[in-house]
């Protein structure tokens, strides 16, 4: 039936004996999707992000900017570092801060789940729990007091939303990944807008590689950033469950010209192919990639034989027993009848 996917030469994955675990960060896997992808010729295959150390795609970022900045003598043993986030850069930031010596602070809102916290908490960092705030840089909030911190105490500011060198991790990694796993044959490029890291990154090299190769990128109902590439305006978004993509505010990590095209998904569609697949293709992820799934299916509707089109899973499911994966939260949000 899916006799298509042999024209992807699988090799297998040699063993290897690494030095320590940030060896370990990238060289993610990728699976065939098929849940939703028309049997059609159409290839659609998806990296697994959560096979890094801490289970998500952020290893890559804080490893690539603390190395630079040790390296560039910014940050030296000893020192601390700091970031705001709701998990997932809060534990691969402390993996590697420990790693290289470091001390590692993350300052997070006060919704974020026990689970996250304590995660956070096991790779070592220090975790300062703010208030709710309604706007982004409210300076109760975790985005202000994280870079209050920094230059009150001299502490090294990961800055993910802005750093350039969040770009280039994923230009330098997982953008050459996907062209050497794809065998240079990808078309088309998916994957959710946090930072814009992942995105711009792998975008921008891809089409270094082959200037025809489309972008498309998955925003969450009530992001800034649709709004913001499709017309270039900053209108105020709403508020949304899905976490790891979407902002509240445009960074600069987030490069729009690289953007073909835009894809809006909403909770619910989300969050019920997050399910649907973790049923169907024993694959558990996050929401963020039930995002990205649901938008795999909306573009592969112009797709077929001869087109390849991968798509990013940032995280697993794991991390979110307590609340998609779990039916009262579900009904509660309205997202089951
Ligand atoms: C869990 C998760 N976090 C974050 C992102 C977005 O990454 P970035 O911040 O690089 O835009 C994704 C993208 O798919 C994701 O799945």
């Amino acid at each position: 039936m899916y006799n298509n996917y042999e024209t992807l030469v699988c090799e297998q994955k040699k063993m290897k004996i690494y030095n320590n675990v940030l060896d370990m960060i990238g060289n993610t896997p990728m699976v065939h999707l098929r849940t939703g992808i028309p049997d059609n010729g159409l290839t659609a295959c998806v990296k697994l992000e959560y096979y890094n150390p801490t289970g998500s795609l952020k290893d890559r970022m804080s490893y690539h900017i603390i190395k630079t900045a040790m390296a560039e003598g910014k940050l030296k043993k000893g020192d601390t570092v700091i970031d705001n986030s709701s998990g997932n850069t809060g534990s691969a930031m402390a993996l590697v801060a420990l790693q290289m010596g470091l001390k590692a602070v993350v300052t997070t809102p006060i919704k974020t789940s026990k689970e996250k916290i304590d995660l956070m908490k096991s790779y070592g960092a220090e975790v300062i729990v703010t208030p709710e705030v309604d706007v982004h840089d409210d300076p109760k909030g975790f985005f202000a007091v994280a870079r209050r911190l920094a230059k009150e105490k001299g502490y090294f500011d990961l800055d993910q939303y802005d750093s350039q060198l969040n770009v280039e991790a994923h230009y330098n990694t997982t953008g050459p990944e996907i062209w050497r796993d794809t065998e240079g044959k990808i078309t088309h490029f998916v994957a959710g807008i946090g930072t814009g890291g992942t995105f711009s990154g792998v975008a921008r090299y891809l089409k270094e590689m082959n200037p025809k190769i489309k972008t498309i990128a998955v925003d969450p109902e009530g992001s800034v950033f649709t709004d913001y590439i499709l017309e270039g305006k900053d209108v105020p978004g709403h508020s949304y469950k899905i976490e790891g993509i979407g902002s509240d505010v445009i960074t600069k990590a987030m490069h729009k010209d690289m953007v073909d095209e835009v894809i809006t998904v909403s909770d619910k569609d989300a969050f019920l192919r997050a399910r649907e697949i973790t049923i169907n293709e024993g694959l558990s992820i996050g929401g963020s990639s039930g995002a990205v799934a649901v938008a795999m299916e909306k573009a592969s509707a112009y797709l077929n034989e001869g087109h390849v089109m991968v798509g990013i899973f940032g995280d697993a499911g794991i991390r979110y027993l307590s609340k998609y994966f779990n039916d009262d939260w579900m009904y509660k949000q309205g997202f089951l009848e």
